[in-house]
Order: C-alpha cells, then sequence, then structure tokens
C-alpha cells in the first residue's frame, strides 16, 4: 500500500519534532541521549493469526536510575482482509475536529448516512483506511510519564485506537483518563492488583527471569452466547502468577471507529493479527566532562550503567524466546467450556496449557548475519556531530536449527566477558559505562581519576505526576462511583509495591469495573441487565480457576528457559476478601510514589508504612506535569462543538441483529463535577502478608524462593487480629535502592526525540481529530520497533 497523502495537520506536527529534537540534541549540553542500538533476528510470523505468545525476560537493565526511555518489547498491528470495510475505517466527524470548516471536509460530519459522503484523506481510497490500532507491551523504562522508578516494570495495559486518540488503561500518567476512554483495560484477574503504572517484580535490584507473554482473541469478554468478537486479552505464565490478566472491550474500539452500522473494526470477528515488532526501542543517558578530554580533544563521558543477565550456560544473554503463534479458535470452545460451567480444569489437570502446547505453531527466524545491528553499539545523533560507541561486547548469535525448531527463535546475545564486567552481584554483566565523545569505548582503568571525578552527576530527577495518578478526577468518578465498589466491602485497600509506590485500590463486582462502565452503557437498556449477569456468572467460573493453573508453557517446559520464570511483585498479588472469593476484581484508585494514600481503610502487602517518606520540598522547583483532560472541539456542517463523537453502532452482541438498534449518542463529560474529596482515616487496618520470610527475611528477595505455594494471605478478615500490631516492616529487602537520585526528565523533549521514526513505520500517521501532537508525539515514542525493524 503506497503511503497516503497526509493532512496538513500532521505535517506540522513532524515540524515540531524537529525543532525539538534538535533543541534536544544540542552536545553543547552536559546532558546527552545515545540511542541503544542491538537487533533482533527477523521471526517468520505468517500472518494473520488470532494469538502469539513468547518468553520475554524481565531485568533490570539500567544499573541506576534510568533518565531515557528504554524498552524491550512488542508492537502489534491489526490485519484487515480484502474488502473490509464497506465504510471508512475512519470516523469522519473527527476530521472537522482537526481542521475545521474546510470544502474537502464538508461532508464530513452530520448523520451517518451524510458522513458515508466523507471522502477526505483514506476515506476517499480503496481500502478505507483498513483497522485502526495497536496493542503495545513490553518490559522498560519510561521515565517520562510513569511514578519515579528504578526497576523494570512490565508495559501490560497498552492498547491505541484511532490513530492514538485513545489508550487502553492509563497509559500515560500525564494526564486523566477520561471516564469515556475506559474500556480498554479491563480486569480480568481477582488474584492481581493490575496497576496503571505497569506490573512491577520480585528480586530487587537483581530482578532476572522469563514471563510468558501471550496475546490472544479469547472469548472471555463475550456480552451474549451470540457474541463472536474478537475480545483482545493479555494472558501471563510467570513464577506466581498464571492466566489472563486484561482484556480490551468492544467498546474500546467502537466508540471511535464505529461511526456507521457498517462499520467493523479490530473487535469484529473477521479482524487478526497482522503485524507483530519485536525487540528494543530507546536511548541511554551520559553526561560528559566539561573539562577533561582525551589525548585527541574528545570529551570523556559516561553513560547510566547498564547490563545483559547471563543465562544459565554462563555464556549466552537470551532476552526473548518460544515465540509461538496459534491457529483461529483453538481455545474458544474449551474457554467457553470452563466459563459456561461445562468443562472443569485444575493445574493438574492442565487442559488450557496442554491445548495451547498441542495448538502452538512454531515461529522460527532468520539468521542474525544479515543484521545491521548484530552488534550492540550506542549512537549520538545531534546537530552536525554523529559518533557510535562500539565494542560493547553483546553480539547476537544464531541459536542452533534445533532450538529454533522447537523453541521458537531463542534471540540471543553472546557476552564478551573481556569486554563486560561480569563479576559483580547477580547474574549481570555491566556494560563499560565510560567512552568518548567523538565515539571510543573506555574500559575504568583507562580513564584517569581526575577525568572520571569531572564528569558531573545526572542532574535530579523528577516526576511531579500526582494530579494525573488518581483518584479519578471529578468527571472520571461516574465511571468509579457508579455502580462502584462492592457492597460487601467497599474500603480503600493499600499495598507499597517492589517499586516504592503505594496503590491504593478497591474491590469492585467484575461487571460494575469503571472500564466496563460504556460497555453496558452503550447497550440498549432492556438488554444490560442480562449482560451483565451472563458475563458476571462466566468470571465467577474463571476465577474459581485460581492463579496457579498454567495457561501454556515454553515448549520442553519451564527447565529448558535459559533463566527461570519471574516472580511478579508480590504485593500485588492478592487474595479476595472473605466472602468475595469469587466475581471480584481488585481496581487501582490512587497511586503515589513513597506516600501512602490517607485514605487507606486496609493496608495489606508487606509495609504498614511508607519506610523512606519523602521530603517536604521534595518536588519544589520541578514543574507539574499534567496535561488537562482532552476534549474534542469539532466545527463545519452538521457539528456543533463538543459532539464528537456523537452517536455510534457498536458491535452489537448478537452479530446478526440490526445494528441501527445499537445506536448510543455517546455522551459528553460533564466537566463540572468536582474532584472527590478525600477524608484521611487515621487508623487503618494493617493486615500484612503473614508468609515467613516476606516480612522477616533480611536477606534480598531472590527469584523463586518466595512464598512459593499461594500462600500470601492478605484477607485482612483473618491477618487483623495477629498482625495488626506493630508490624515494623524491615522493608530493605524489597525495592531496590536507587544508587544515585540524580536525573532529568523533560517528558517533552524524551518523547519527541524519538518519535520522528515512528511516524514512518505507523504509516498510518495524521491523527484524526484534534489529539494535540504532544499526545500522538508521546505515545508514538514508547511504541516498540523503531528503526530496529
Ligand atoms: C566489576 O563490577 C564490580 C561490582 O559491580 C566492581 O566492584 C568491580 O570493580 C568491577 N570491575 C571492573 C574492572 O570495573
Amino acid at each position: 500500500m503506497t503511503p497516503s497523502p497526509l493532512p496538513s495537520a500532521h505535517y506540522w506536527s513532524m515540524i515540531l519534532l524537529l525543532i525539538v529534537l534538535l533543541q534536544a540534541s544540542f552536545i553543547q549540553s552536559a546532558k546527552i541521549e545515545l540511542n541503544f542500538m542491538l537487533g533482533t533476528p527477523e521471526l517468520d510470523w505468517e500472518y494473520p493469526f488470532k494469538g502469539w505468545s513468547y518468553y520475554i525476560r524481565a531485568f533490570n537493565m539500567m544499573r541506576e536510575q534510568p533518565r531515557s526511555e528504554v524498552g524491550w518489547g512488542q508492537w502489534s498491528k491489526p490485519n484487515a482482509p480484502d474488502n473490509f470495510n464497506s465504510v471508512c475505517g475512519i470516523h469522519p466527524m473527527g476530521f472537522t475536529c482537526e481542521d475545521g470548516t474546510t470544502t474537502e471536509t464538508s461532508n464530513c460530519a452530520g448523520t451517518y448516512t451524510e458522513m458515508e459522503k466523507c471522502d477526505y484523506w483514506v476515506c476517499g481510497e480503496e481500502e478505507k483506511g483498513g483497522i485502526r490500532g495497536s496493542i503495545e507491551g513490553g518490559m522498560g523504562y519510561w521515565p517520562g510519564y510513569t511514578l519515579e522508578k528504578s526497576q523494570v516494570t512490565w508495559m501490560v495495559p497498552g492498547s491505541t485506537t484511532a490513530n492514538y486518540e485513545m489508550f487502553g488503561g492509563t497509559f500515560l500518567n500525564d494526564r486523566p483518563q477520561p471516564c469515556l476512554n475506559l474500556g480498554g483495560a479491563v480486569r480480568i484477574s481477582n488474584r492481581l492488583l493490575v496497576p496503571n503504572d505497569f506490573i512491577s517484580f520480585e528480586g530487587g535490584a537483581n530482578i532476572d527471569g522469563f514471563l510468558g507473554y501471550m496475546l490472544q482473541a479469547t472469548p472471555i469478554g463475550k456480552r451474549a452466547a451470540t457474541d463472536t468478537a474478537n475480545y483482545w486479552t493479555i494472558i501471563a505464565d510467570s513464577a506466581n502468577f498464571k492466566g489472563p490478566v486484561m482484556y480490551m472491550s468492544t467498546w474500546f474500539w467502537d466508540s471511535r471507529l464505529s461511526w456507521h452500522p457498517q462499520s467493523k473494526n479490530w473487535a469484529s470477528p473477521d479482524a487478526a493479527l497482522g503485524y507483530i515488532a519485536r525487540g528494543f526501542e530507546g536511548r541511554i543517558s551520559a553526561m560528559q566532562s566539561e573539562t577533561h578530554t582525551d589525548g585527541s580533544n574528545n570529551k570523556f563521558a559516561r553513560t547510566t550503567e547498564w547490563g545483559m543477565p547471563l543465562d544459565s550456560d554462563d555464556l549466552h544473554s537470551t532476552l526473548f524466546t518460544g515465540h509461538s503463534r496459534y491457529p483461529d479458535d483453538w481455545l474458544t470452545a474449551l474457554l467457553d467450556g470452563i466459563m459456561d460451567g461445562t468443562e472443569s480444569d485444575s493445574a493438574e489437570d492442565a487442559k488450557l496449557k496442554d491445548a495451547a502446547m498441542a495448538a502452538r505453531i512454531n515461529v522460527g527466524c532468520s539468521s542474525t548475519d544479515s543484521l545491521e545491528t548484530k552488534e550492540a553499539f550506542l549512537e549520538f545523533e545531534g546537530e552536525g556531530e554523529t559518533f557510535t560507541i562500539d565494542g560493547l561486547g553483546v553480539t547476537a548469535t544464531d541459536a542452533s536449527d534445533a532450538d529454533i525448531e522447537s523453541q521458537g527463535c531463542p534471540v540471543k546475545y553472546l557476552l564478551d566477558k573481556t569486554k563486560l564486567n561480569c563479576s559483580g552481584p547477580g547474574n549481570m554483566c555491566l556494560a563499560s559505562k565510560f567512552f568518548t565523545v567523538g565515539g571510543e569505548r573506555k574500559a575504568t582503568d583507562d580513564v584517569p581519576a581526575a577525568a572520571q571525578s569531572s564528569i558531573p552527576d545526572f542532574p535530579i530527577h523528577r516526576v511531579d505526576n500526582r494530579r494525573a495518578t488518581g483518584p479519578p478526577a471529578g468527571p472520571e468518578r461516574q465511571c468509579f462511583e457508579n455502580p462502584g465498589p462492592a457492597a460487601a466491602d467497599s474500603r480503600m485497600y493499600c499495598t507499597r509495591t517492589n517499586t516504592k509506590s503505594w496503590i491504593g485500590f478497591k474491590w469492585y463486582r467484575f461487571v460494575d469495573q469503571p472500564e466496563l462502565t460504556n460497555v453496558f452503557a452503550s447497550l440498549p437498556e432492556g438488554e444490560r441487565e442480562t449482560a451483565k449477569a451472563y458475563m458476571q456468572s462466566r468470571i465467577e467460573k474463571l476465577h474459581a480457576l485460581g492463579k496457579d493453573v498454567p495457561w501454556f508453557d515454553f515448549p520442553g517446559g519451564e527447565d529448558a528457559l535459559p533463566a527461570a520464570k519471574v516472580s511478579i511483585d508480590e504485593s500485588l498479588l492478592l487474595n479476595p476478601p472473605d466472602g468475595m472469593e469469587v466475581g471480584f476484581v481488585p481496581i487501582p484508585i490512587t497511586q503515589r510514589m513513597r506516600v501512602r494514600p490517607t485514605d487507606c481503610e486496609v493496608v495489606v502487602g508487606s509495609f504498614a508504612e511508607e519506610p523512606e517518606p519523602l521530603e517536604d520540598d521534595y518536588y519544589d522547583n520541578f514543574d507539574e506535569v499534567y496535561f488537562g483532560r482532552e476534549q474534542f472541539e469539532c466545527s463545519g456542517t452538521g457539528v456543533d462543538g463538543m459532539t464528537y463523537p456523537g452517536s455510534i453502532f457498536g458491535l452489537p452482541p448478537d452479530p446478526t441483529a440490526d445494528r441501527l438498534n445499537y445506536e448510543y449518542v455517546v455522551p459528553i463529560p460533564d466537566l463540572a463535577v468536582e474532584d472527590a474529596v478525600i477524608v484521611p482515616v487515621s487508623n487503618p487496618v494493617i493486615a500484612l502478608d503473614d508468609v515467613e520470610g516476606v516480612t522477616a527475611s533480611p536477606t534480598p528477595a531472590t527469584i523463586g524462593t518466595k512464598s512459593p505455594t499461594p500462600a500470601n494471605d492478605e484477607n485482612p478478615a483473618t491477618d487483623a487480629p495477629t498482625n495488626a500490631v506493630t508490624a515494623s516492616p524491615t522493608p530493605a529487602t524489597i525495592g531496590t535502592k536507587s544508587p544515585t537520585p540524580a536525573n532529568d526528565e523533560n517528558p517533552a523533549t524524551d518523547a519527541l526525540t524519538n518519535a520522528d521514526e515512528e511516524m514512518e513505520i505507523d504509516g498510518a500517521a495524521s491523527s484524526t481529530s484534534s489529539a494535540s501532537i504532544f499526545k500522538v508525539a508521546t505515545v508514538l515514542a514508547v511504541v516498540f520497533g523503531t528503526i530496529l525493524f
């Protein structure tokens, strides 16, 4: 498909991106950014299909608090079969929000029959824009718009629709996520608290292990027995949690794309996966000396310390392995059987895992020889100056044919121990952090002590995004308060994660969770209660499986992995309250770094109180990072201000139904609703874990040694009497120390600098709406799969 001509607004965003890119790259500043370049072999996916899985390494690549965004993960895009769309795949009215009244978009507003005449941009093309959307995620660090942290986390909510107009979950911690945008991160599990700020792990500074990561179309979100929509679902396989984590509702795609009764989107049954990028993306920060140079007048500099983890063979570092794809519908009948109560499964039966292993199609890969970035290097691209630093000792290497054929393309690197320092703690080989500007890697011994000490510390990094990380702001309250948390226990629970942040969460009946508000609101009134009852009864059956029934596994079993499976942060693993064993899910309400919410009613996990409270002046002199709520202002024939997206015609639970009966006029948020008043609680119930070794052990947590059984009992009812005492949290064992609190992060520049590449890959470009340039750029920058693919 040849690139489409782009609306002018897109060019403006490109120009702005370039301006910021140049500003960010002036080599005169002490801090510079280096692209991290490391290739991964090309996978032999055979599109289209409806599910993939692989094992991705969770490890602390960055050994100090990261200053730049770097990640390894995936970016999946839809497949549009020929003649998929009979009407434009993009909501035409969005153009009028972007461009105002022009003759070109004069047919792009009004009723759906009027908008059929819109032939602006892709609407005028044969394929009518295909399917919009992406599902992204993986391991990494996103310091520009997450809470501050030094540990790797798993970005699990990461779907986007309508050219980045809407994100699944609160994807960015820099703006409120409007209630009407919820629906892309429906919480499934009643055992795992899925934070908006991503999932953390056990292991402290030395987190290292593999996470099974599956994206699969499932029937989990079915609203009626007739429903055949694709519910794109993220499923995990880790040492201490196995099963589905979240899914994307039909609303998520419908709400901005189903402008016409014939509209289709990624949830349509005939849509599939059509492109998967997988690999590295990002940058490593460095500081340069102002005074000390080598003999050739090149300044000495050093990067944030980083490294790669060793496999059990003590030679290689495997980052992805077990690539699999799945034939259509391998899971549907079995899962429907479990959720309808006609089929059972248990860890012993392992029917789900057996079905996955029987269905999986091995995905091989091509040789690494053709990679331009077979050897890792760092690259500086600045105004008039470009250099690379190579010889880092990390080289892509081919797995044996037998391993590729049986284990799905292990992506592995040979580690050169003469160039990397593998003698430190953990399983890590550290890269040389010193280099000279101009491009030479330097061993520590080759940098004079005076030159080393002349390199300034990284500027202090602070992100004050408190206003955007909950509790839900006024207009968003409707999704959280109506119908609201479970009547039987609506208390605010709190837990402190291994990334030193506190999450305040409440238990909701599955169908009452905020991410499902719009799903039911958009159904005709007569169908709402039936759909709720149907979905609630099915999730209860699913919850009965617990968190230890495997849904898939590494081909050859865990022992064949180059390192053990990783353990998810125990503070996120929960037992539901008594009497609420199935059918209720924990929903994060607020998350803050090193501050326990004042309205906690029950404190669970490992910490009763914050062990490292923030200094009072912590955020002084740091600008707040807060982008307001986005409200579309559209103008043009038939458009009246903030009416976008207007009427939509979502995919009905019965695909044969007349969609005209499913017209839903999307309400406009009431911006006048005020924020909730927070009522402090002076004596919360302290109900910490009572598992030995979790709170008592003074040794650092290591993978696989903590509570191997689902023993961590977070049931306040039973724990409170014994634990409510002092519960001094012996914390240091959990959570890493950040070596330096130094850092500087300007999300605007950091995010934008990487974004230009993405614009091309997405091809999509062109926001159909007034989505701010910043938003588009920021998100494009987090997308995985840049120039390396
Ligand atoms: C290797 O790393 C360890 C700890 O991480 C450090 O103590 C040691 O000095 C390093 N060796 C060299 C040659 O830099």
